[in-house]
């Protein structure tokens, strides 16, 4: 039999690192999952191109579709660009009950996110880009935090007991540190 033809990655992913990547995880158990992490984290815009999945199937011989189905059945993975900052607003039964729709509704306000087609999957499951690339506010279905509730996730860390002027103060933060960065 032949052996699969592996297609090369264009500009701008960098096919060496992929190699690397992909080799150094070659004889691990669990090898798929630590690929895709480790090239979604070295992507700046945190994110696995359509063209990367196809290499990285290729490349292992594991067939495409279960390399689809393990980046879509996990929340970590993005197939979409991500921004700068991500915000992430649990919609789970406790955070419900605790206010987690207004401070969604809040923060489209504050970031300019419309309720329209851009929202993926309805109000419920969204994620969602700023077009400035400022921002990804997403939902999620629970963050196994329910005694915290509502629960927010900004950047990877996780906030309790979050209300709209904890909210409105994060967002100050991360306006605050962006533009310090900008001066810098
Ligand atoms: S329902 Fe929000 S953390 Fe569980």
């Amino acid at each position: 039999m032949k052996p699969p033809v592996v297609p090369s990655l264009p500009p701008p992913v960098d096919q060496d690192y992929v190699d690397q990547v992909i080799a150094r995880h070659s004889a691990r158990a669990g090898r798929l999952l630590s690929i895709l992490e480790e090239l979604q984290e070295h992507n700046p815009q945190k994110y696995l191109p359509m063209e990367v999945l196809d290499y990285v199937a290729a490349k292992t011989d594991i067939p495409r579709a279960q390399v689809y189905s393990v980046v879509s059945f996990y929340a970590l993975f993005n197939l979409e660009p991500q921004g700068k900052n991500t915000i992430c607003i649990c919609r789970g039964t406790a955070c419900h009950t605790r206010g987690s729709r207004n401070l969604l509704e809040r923060l489209k306000l504050e970031l300019g996110v419309k309720d329209s087609a851009e929202e993926g999957g309805g109000a419920d499951k969204l994620s969602v880009t700023t077009s400035d690339g400022k921002y990804t506010l997403r939902t999620v279905a629970c963050f196994g935090q329910c005694a915290l509730a509502p629960v927010v996730e900004v950047n990877h860390n996780i906030l309790g007991h979050v209300n709209e002027q904890a909210l409105k103060r994060e967002i100050d933060h991360l306006e605050g540190d962006r533009r310090k960065h900008a001066n810098q």
